[in-house]
């Protein structure tokens, strides 16, 4: 799958395909930015290019569980994945989004860009909800979720530790 849009950000097209082995360098280092500098994410400790790849290989280019990368002029921009919620069979039609863009590429329609292309990769796929997870707090993502028909399902207070506090996560639901 691939999908070309004119108009996120410098108007030079930004293209959205399947992640794949090449990317693994560039994505490790847009997450550990996120794992390293904020609560975003609750992993507390950088991956290795080696340690991250099982999750490159748990995202195929089929299948409820994807990972679609944002390229612009051959630079990855970012990247959304939908997988696994929880592993008991009875979750398999749902699924966990997260999108996560280099810092310096958003605010410009790259995170809806790939949210607009991972729904529509799902589409005859057999999901039936997609939840997402947003530590409190963060504006741009909240609000991508709303933009994208998510339900607020609640807040789970201080689940999480990192940087010597406790964190808020946001919950978010949609049907497919
Ligand atoms: C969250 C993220 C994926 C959103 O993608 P994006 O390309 O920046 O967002 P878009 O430009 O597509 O805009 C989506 C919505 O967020 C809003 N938004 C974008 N940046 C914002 C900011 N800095 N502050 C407040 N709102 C913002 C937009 O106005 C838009 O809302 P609207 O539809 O109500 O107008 C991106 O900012 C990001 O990667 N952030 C860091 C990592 C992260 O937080 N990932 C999500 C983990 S749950």
């Amino acid at each position: 799958m691939s999908m070309r849009v004119n108009g996120a950000g410098t108007g030079t097209d930004t293209r959205v395909r399947p992640g794949v082995e090449g990317d693994l360098a560039e994505l490790t280092r847009i997450y550990n930015h996120y794992v390293v500098e904020t609560p975003v994410t609750f992993d507390t400790e950088p991956f290795t290019v080696e340690r991250r790849r099982p999750w490159l290989t748990s995202h195929p280019d089929h299948g409820p569980h994807r990972l679609l990368v944002a390229e612009q002029g051959g630079a990855v921009l970012g990247y959304a994945t939908s997988s696994a919620f929880r592993p008991k069979q009875a979750y398999s039609t749902s699924v966990e989004t997260s999108v996560y863009l280099a810092p310096e590429q958003t605010g410009r329609g790259v995170g809806s860009l790939l949210y607009a292309s991972l729904f529509k990769a799902l589409e005859h796929e057999d999901v039936r909800q997609v939840l997402a997870g947003v530590t409190l707090p963060n504006e741009a993502s909240q609000r991508l979720h709303l933009s994208f028909g998510f339900q607020p399902v609640g807040v789970f207070r201080d689940v999480g530790r990192k940087f010597g506090a406790y964190w808020d996560v946001a919950w978010f639901q949609r049907p497919l």
